[in-house]
């Protein structure tokens, strides 16, 4: 078999440009403008251009977008009293801390600071606490993207087995609960997990967000299954690769998402419609 690719870039395309229209719609009949801050502290590269293109994105949508660059050098405690006044500013709908954070700040404390209402990540545990109890509000981005995703391909999740590679609270976590939420059998692997490669092998979708380039090689992937792939890792020539061996698991698989041009474009994707749909809660129309 020889897998159909999962367009992300595409159906990003597409509900963004149908956001585009709700936004203007919601400024023109209610005059207001949904608001997205994104705070980056410090100059990681790789920060730097999720947070470059976050911004950029937010701002074709018809967002008012700002995005605050902070030293790595700043205190905790300035960096609090900044997500305060955000918190206080009805102009602002959404608030995003860009991960990870220097050593010296503690990125719990920092999360718990974001008014849940703004939490546009989704990772206050209030938040979280939502997701698990079935009543999902901030929800994760990149797994609600994929969620999109795998909606629009039509992959009927109803008992089959998925299989997610990685638990970090981005991914991996919120993942398995909205799999669940479909009725999927859900497996949550890491890295302390006994023979990763037969486990994933019984995977009718094999979610991949481990971190690590070309990871995943066609031992772990069933005839006909569906591979979606988290990794944003540079190759030694500074391209975007992912955590799958694309050739290997696509002579297998029967979708798979390609990376650049899958998971990436949705999560922003989510990010702007979760901040559209904070502006919309905020004026309980
Ligand atoms: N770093 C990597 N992914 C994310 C994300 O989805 N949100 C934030 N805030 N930081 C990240």
């Amino acid at each position: 078999m020889t897998a159909k690719i999962i367009d992300g870039k595409a159906l990003a395309k597409k509900i963004q440009s149908q956001l585009t229209e709700k936004v203007a719609q919601l400024k023109s009949e209610h005059g207001i403008v949904p608001g997205l801050v994104v705070i980056l502290v410090g100059d990681d590269p790789a920060s730097q251009v999720y947070v470059r293109n976050k911004e950029r994105s937010a701002l074709a949508a018809g967002f008012t977008s700002k995005t605050i660059r902070l030293s790595d050098s700043i205190s905790q405690e300035e960096l609090l009293a900044i997500i305060e006044k955000y918190n206080q500013d009805p102009a602002y709908h959404g608030i995003l801390v860009q991960l990870p954070l220097p050593t010296h700040i503690n990125d719990k404390k920092v999360i718990l600071a974001i008014d849940p209402k703004k939490d546009v990540d989704g990772f206050h545990p209030m938040n979280t606490g939502h997701l698990w109890s079935g009543r999902p509000l901030m929800v994760p981005c990149t797994p609600a993207g994929i969620m999109e995703m795998l909606q629009e391909y039509q992959v009927d999740l109803e008992g089959k087995n998925a299989v997610i590679i990685g638990r970090s609270n981005i991914v991996g976590k919120p993942m398995a609960q909205l799999l669940l939420d479909k009725n999927a059998t859900v497996t949550l692997t890491h890295s302390r997990t006994r023979h990763l490669a037969r486990v994933c092998k019984g995977a009718d979708v094999l979610i991949v967000a481990i971190g690590q380039e070309n990871f995943v090689t066609k031992d772990y992937v069933k005839e006909g299954a569906v591979v979606i792939d988290v990794g944003m890792n540079r190759d030694d020539n500074g391209r975007l690769v992912g955590d799958v061996k694309f050739d290997e698991a696509a002579e297998l698989a029967s979708l798979i998402t390609p990376v650049p041009g899958g998971v990436g474009p949705m999560t922003i994707t989510m990010l702007l419609e979760q901040t559209y749909q904070a502006a919309l809660r905020s004026v309980s129309l």
